[in-house]
């Protein structure tokens, strides 16, 4: 048993619905794990003497917060973040798909999915809803070095049988190979399978109604795609699709639409597939660096908003441009300021935490530190720069982490814990 005594500060519920209710916060806190699990919390002066003799590690003047959940990033891109000049299907064709054809080597595959996790976990990441490649191997080497870190992760084969050269599977190896990883990997340890079909235009008919299958077979696994990204991509969707009414609809076509069914992006929905993502329970990753990056265009909070959709944040690396889930959240402050829709700060951090988790199904495990919760969680560090320790000194909780938010990247990460264990510490890496 051990205590972390700093400022705590969570979000169980969307501040958008229950206001101040939303917010745990103790400003001399004392969080008590065990055995990987939140068993106590609550004020230092309380709770200090229920724990005599309790170890505790004194992080006094940082803020900590619950592990940032990641709801969509591709780990075969890390290497290609940053790629000049081009929006969504030329970035892919020309970017993309030959740095995925390098995962054809499992070590290859192994060595970028350490690098991925230890970068993750650099930036404050503690769980993520991954992209592999095609290749069933980028699973196997992306979930054991979870299982080596571990990490609650998500992730699938890449199901593509209308993909380029070199990476195209089949109807037939995409079941196979999804059902040898699911025995193999899905629910072990801290591990969730998604059936992961890359977006409507790379799967022929036979293969999403594959995808559908396996998710009437494994009701426990996750949907994982994209949807409504690029003007030219919703073009030559709907063009491949003459009998859909819309994007949403093909999936819905093949099953591929409910409660764990993950859409990234979603920019440029209609109110009908907004209001069948309500009604279904799926949800929307937004990706801002991404959609800025690709020029895709800006997601609509708003809209989402009034029809209650489920959201979580993704960094969409490696069309996204930071890893960082704090520069995630100041960038969807910026997209929404472009519409006139101020982001809050804590609607930010829940969208990064127990928002992200409940879209995830893994909001009874993780997401808001609260009791019975696993103890993922980082130690915000807000004088982490010169400007960032003038700029937060002496203010209040809101406005520190909305400067956080603004102003933040790796460095504003001091620590980072995975089931109380220490993964990753700044200080003693710049030692
Ligand atoms: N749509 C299909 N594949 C991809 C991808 O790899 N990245 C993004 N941003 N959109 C996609
Ligand atoms: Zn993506």
């Amino acid at each position: 048993m051990k205590g972390f005594r700093a400022e705590l500060l969570s979000l169980p519920h969307d501040p958008r619905v229950a206001g101040a209710q939303a917010l745990r916060h103790e400003a001399d806190g004392l969080l008590v794990v065990e055995n990987g699990i939140v068993i106590a919390r609550g004020d230092y002066a309380t709770l200090a003497p229920r724990f005599p003799g309790l170890e505790i590690e004194d992080h006094r003047t940082r803020l900590l917060v619950p592990g940032f959940i990641d709801t969509h990033i591709h780990y075969p891109q890390t290497e290609r973040i940053a790629a000049h000049g081009l929006q969504l299907l030329d970035w892919l064709d020309q970017h993309i798909f030959p740095a995925e054809r390098a995962f054809a080597d499992p070590a290859h595959a192994r060595d970028v999915s350490a690098f991925f996790l230890d970068e993750l976990l650099r930036h404050g990441t503690t769980s993520a809803l991954v992209f592999a490649t095609v290749h069933e191997a980028s699973v196997d080497a992306l979930f054991a070095a979870a299982v080596e870190r571990n990490m609650r992760i998500a992730s699938g084969k890449v199901l593509m049988d209308l993909g380029p050269e070199g990476l195209r599977d089949t109807p037939e190896t995409a079941r196979a190979e999804s059902e040898a990883l699911i025995a193999r990997w899905h629910c072990k340890d801290r591990l969730t399978y998604a059936v992961t079909p890359r977006f409507a235009l790379t799967s022929s008919d036979a293969q999403l109604a594959v995808a559908g299958d396996l998710l009437k077979a494994h009701p426990e696994a996750l949907l994982h795609t994209h949807i409504s990204e690029n003007r030219d991509e919703i073009a030559a969707v709907l063009g491949h699709f003459p009998q859909a009414s819309d994007y949403l609809d093909v999936y819905d076509r093949f099953g591929l639409v409910g409660a764990r069914s993950i859409f990234a992006h979603g920019i440029h929905l209609s109110d009908r597939e907004c209001c069948r993502l309500h009604e279904s329970g799926a949800g929307v990753a937004l990706c801002p660096t991404s959609n800025l990056f690709l020029g895709s265009g800006l997601f609509d909070l708003a809209k989402l908003d009034a029809h209650d959709v489920k959201l979580g944040l993704g960094t969409d690396v490696g069309a996204g441009t930071s890893l960082s889930m704090l520069a995630t959240m100041g960038e969807a402050y910026k997209v929404c300021q472009l519409q006139g829709n101020p982001l809050d700060p804590f609607r930010a951090l829940y969208l990064a935490t127990q928002g992200g988790a409940n879209m995830l199904g893994m909001g009874t495990q993780v997401g808001a530190l609260m009791e019975g919760q696993e103890a993922d969680f980082l130690l915000l560090d807000h004088a982490a720069t010169p400007l960032a320790a003038r700029r937060c000194a002496g203010l209040p909780l809101a406005e520190r982490l909305f400067a956080m938010q603004i102003l933040g990247d790796d460095r504003f990460i001091a620590r980072t814990y995975i089931a109380g264990q220490l993964a990753h510490d700044r200080d003693a890496v710049k030692a």
